[in-house]
């Protein structure tokens, strides 16, 4: 048989496709998600993501310094915020000494490499578990007002040193409201990654249950985008651009690969990408049931959500990602 092409010569030897791989996953591609909880000593296992977990201040502090020394440059922190100081304004979400700007200030001061970068959005803080401001007597979530809260939430994160800080709410008009409050208060140099397209998903739920964030009414379909669309995502890229974020983010991950493709083909702005706590949790119940090899299915996911066009991947495998590297 003559063949003029041989396809397979390119697959014949470990080093020849290690040499052709046209995606390698490295340290710096990862963001890892940090939960934090008041107290001291504490290390809670989250139920529905084994092996993940929800620390007080010292520990994760522990824990900042362990992955730093792995080569992970950059932590994404959310914390569970205490039910008593809940209410339907999020005003301890800008409370300086509040858990995360302390927690910001703590990691900072200990690892000061470490790039810091918080969530934005009020669902810990909410009693109604919602990202925004809600009208109780409409059951509305209000657009505007929320944004003026997680104005002054996004300023206290950077007085209290956050490098970047990423806004999950997908309210219209953050960014540019942000990036106006940043430079005319003299944070100049505090970066917006912002969750450009997060669709309104399954996948958050193990999420819910390590931060108590689930909606106490209704879903969050009015904020967060319809699955079934593509060409949106393009719209809020463009919004996001124009009104100054540095990271366009993806959210999930494995089940909008097409988006994350697309968005990478529509910015010159670094993207990134949210493997989200379902798409941890499937994995590793899939694995504990011995159905799946856990090491294989995380390099393949990670691998995946780079090829399609992620230059950064905020994923609970980080760890091991970069153990099994
Ligand atoms: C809330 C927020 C969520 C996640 C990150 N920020 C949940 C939600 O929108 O309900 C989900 C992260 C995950 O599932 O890993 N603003």
């Amino acid at each position: 048989m003559y063949l003029q092409r041989r396809n397979r010569i390119s697959r014949s030897s470990t080093a020849i496709r290690s040499m052709l791989a046209e995606t390698v996953l490295t340290p710096s591609d990862f963001i890892l998600p940090i939960f934090i909880d008041e107290g001291k000593d504490i290390i809670h296992e989250i139920p529905s993501m084994p092996g993940y977990y929800r620390r007080s201040l010292d520990k994760t502090i522990d824990e900042v310094k362990e992955v730093w020394n792995m080569g992970i440059k950059s932590v994404l922190l959310f914390i569970k915020c205490d039910d008593q100081l809940k209410d339907n304004t999020g005003k301890e979400s800008w409370n300086p000494d509040g858990l995360m700007q302390r927690a910001v200030k703590a990691i900072k001061d200990a690892v000061p490499g470490m790039v810091v970068m918080t969530d934005v959005a009020l669902d810990p803080y909410s009693i109604y578990g919602h990202d925004g401001i809600v009208d109780p007597e409409k059951g509305t979530i209000l657009n505007d007002a929320t944004v003026e809260a997680l104005t002054r939430m996004s300023l206290s994160h950077a007085a209290a040193g956050a490098d970047f800080i990423a806004p999950s709410d997908m309210m219209d008009g953050r960014i540019g409201a942000f990036r106006h409050a940043l430079e005319t208060e003299g944070y100049s140099n505090v970066g917006i990654m912002s969750y450009t397209a997060k669709y309104a998903s399954c996948f958050y739920g193990p999420f819910r249950d390590a931060l108590d964030s689930a909606p106490g009414f209704g879903d969050k379909k009015t904020y967060q985008m319809n699955y079934a669309n593509r060409l949106e995502a393009l719209t809020e890229l463009y919004n996001d651009e124009a009104e100054g974020a540095d990271i366009v983010m993806v959210k999930p991950a494995m089940a909008y690969l097409d988006i994350i493709r697309e968005i990478k083909n529509n910015t010159t702005l670094p993207v990134s990408a949210y493997h989200v706590s379902g798409e941890y949790a499937m994995i590793k119940a899939a694995a504990e049931k011995g159905w799946i090899d856990e090491p294989k299915a995380i390099i393949e996911s990670l691998t995946s959500i780079k090829r399609a066009g992620a230059d950064l991947i905020a994923t609970y495998f980080a760890k091991d990602a970069v153990a099994l590297l």
